[in-house]
């Protein structure tokens, strides 16, 4: 305190101009206010004032000059038409602009004649206009391309980056310059696909960008093929005769791959994410690929599958119902378990399948009566025979032969028993 003291009135005995201090009233302006560059720390009785525009005095920045006694202010080359010397010694600006900042000089004269200086300094800032992020390009390749953005604006300010609303995360912000206008990082991930702001700050305004949104393409990657809605992938399907399929292929990508499919190594003309099955037989088995292609990163993947049909899985049974009919009753021998992909069926009476033992046959629907015969006998679309109103004869051993659309045969035999009438 004391030492203080002692300094401030050493200054003022040898009345050295080091103790004229200039400061900007409001300290920061923004362009628009009118601001008085206040003088404090005048010593003595001053005749008159220059200001000048500069860290030193030089005619070519005079802004003005001012006699106390008559008012009378001589605006000098560096006057811009806003300035004007209040009696006081301070200088006004109307309506300052960012034009206006820099170092400004006041110099007194005194009755000695004597002059003395006073430096000060003057930031008006500017009410900052949006900036607008820059790309070379908002759609990039993952892992390929570097992405670049930059935040354009003039002015001097901090900027501030913000992804997708939320201020930048960590892992982007190492991507950033030292003056954080521009945002880089080699190898862009899909993660870092979203929309980017930037914003611009001064102690008198904030403003912040429109978004920049970014594609980033990848894939495709996982290329699976799925049966019909599951999830399940394996390399091979088994599919009942007759039964549908979709063969569904998927795969991770951006955008949506396009979709080449083969069969057996020929190509499909289909272009869709999936093929049809509409009903499944023997022309259909086979190694089905699907080749997804990404159009943006010119990456492919394919994935396979084998589509078999499935074996019968059920083993044929024969059963009469009645079990043990009597004489009289009519009976139906049942089958259970016949082929899915039937094309004809005969019925024999005996033990073989022999011409002149043909019962019945049912080829492509029709049901037909053969040599054997009786005109009690009714064959059924699902293999069953029934024998009506039975007599003793009827008992013995009868036999069914069954052919498949695949061309395959098989042959049952059963036993009927008939009970004699009491
Ligand atoms: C600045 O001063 C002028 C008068 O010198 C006045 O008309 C104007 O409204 C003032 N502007 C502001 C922003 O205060
Ligand atoms: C745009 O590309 C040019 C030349 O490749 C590069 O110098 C510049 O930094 C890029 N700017 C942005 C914002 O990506
Ligand atoms: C950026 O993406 C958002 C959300 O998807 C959308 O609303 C906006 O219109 C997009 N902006 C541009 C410039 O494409
Ligand atoms: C195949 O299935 C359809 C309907 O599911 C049916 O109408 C048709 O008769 C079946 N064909 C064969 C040979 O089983
Ligand atoms: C395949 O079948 C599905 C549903 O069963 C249908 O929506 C789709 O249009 C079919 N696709 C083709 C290529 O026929
Ligand atoms: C076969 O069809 C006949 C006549 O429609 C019926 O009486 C019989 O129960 C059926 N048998 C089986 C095993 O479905
Ligand atoms: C049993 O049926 C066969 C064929 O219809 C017939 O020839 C025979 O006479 C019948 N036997 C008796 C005992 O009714």
């Amino acid at each position: 305190m004391a030492l203080s003291w002692l300094l401030l009135s050493a200054a003022t005995l040898l009345g050295a101009g080091a103790e004229i201090t200039i400061s900007p009233e409001p300290a920061q302006p923004a362009e628009g206010d009118n601001v008085t560059l206040a003088v404090r720390g005048l010593s003595g009785e001053v005749l008159a004032y220059s200001w000048y525009a500069g860290a030193e005095p030089s005619l070519a920045r005079l802004v003005a000059s001012y006699i106390v006694s008559t008012g009378d202010e001589t605006p000098g080359p560096a006057h811009t038409g806003r300035e004007s010397v209040r009696p006081d010694g301070s200088l006004h600006l109307r309506a300052a602009l960012p034009a206006h900042s820099g170092a400004y000089t006041l110099q007194t004269l005194n009755r000695q004649l004597q002059t003395e200086l006073g430096h000060g300094r003057l930031q008006v800032y500017e009410i900052l206009a949006p900036p607008v992020v820059v790309a070379n390009s908002t759609e990039l390749v993952e892992r390929r391309d570097a992405l670049r953005l930059e935040c354009s604006n003039p002015s001097p300010a901090d900027v501030r980056w913000f992804f997708n609303g939320e201020a930048l995360p960590v892992t982007l912000r190492l991507g950033l310059s030292p003056d954080g206008r521009a945002l880089s990082r080699h190898g862009v991930r899909r993660e870092e696909a979203g929309a980017y702001q930037c914003e611009v700050r001064n102690p008198v305004s904030s403003s912040r960008s429109a978004p920049l949104n970014l594609t980033v393409y990848f894939g495709p990657e996982r290329v699976a093929i799925l049966q019909d809605s599951t999830t399940r992938t394996g390399c091979t399907i088994k599919v009942d005769f007759n039964s549908s399929l979709t063969l569904w292929c998927s795969s991770r990508s951006c955008p949506e791959p396009e979709y080449l499919w083969s069969f057996n190594g020929r190509a499909l003309p289909n272009g869709r994410d999936h093929v049809n099955i509409s009903s499944m037989t023997a022309a259909q088995e086979g190694t089905y690929t699907c080749i997804a292609k990404n159009p943006k990163t010119l990456l492919s993947g394919s994935a396979s599958v084998v589509v078999k049909l499935s074996a019968a899985t059920v083993a044929m049974t024969i059963v009469p119902v009645p079990g043990k009919p009597t004489e009289g009753q009519d009976v139906t021998l049942t089958v259970q378990g016949y082929p899915k992909d039937l094309l004809v069926y005969a019925w024999y009476r005996g033990p073989a399948a022999e011409p002149n033992r043909l019962l019945s046959q049912l080829p492509s629907g029709n049901w037909i009566a053969g040599p054997a015969h009786s005109g009690r006998e009714v064959g059924f679309a699902n293999c069953s025979l029934q024998v009506q109103k039975l007599n003793l004869t009827d008992a013995g051993r009868y036999t069914l032969k069954t052919v498949t659309l695949q061309g395959k045969t098989e042959a049952l035999e059963v036993e009927l028993q008939v009970a004699l009438l009491e």
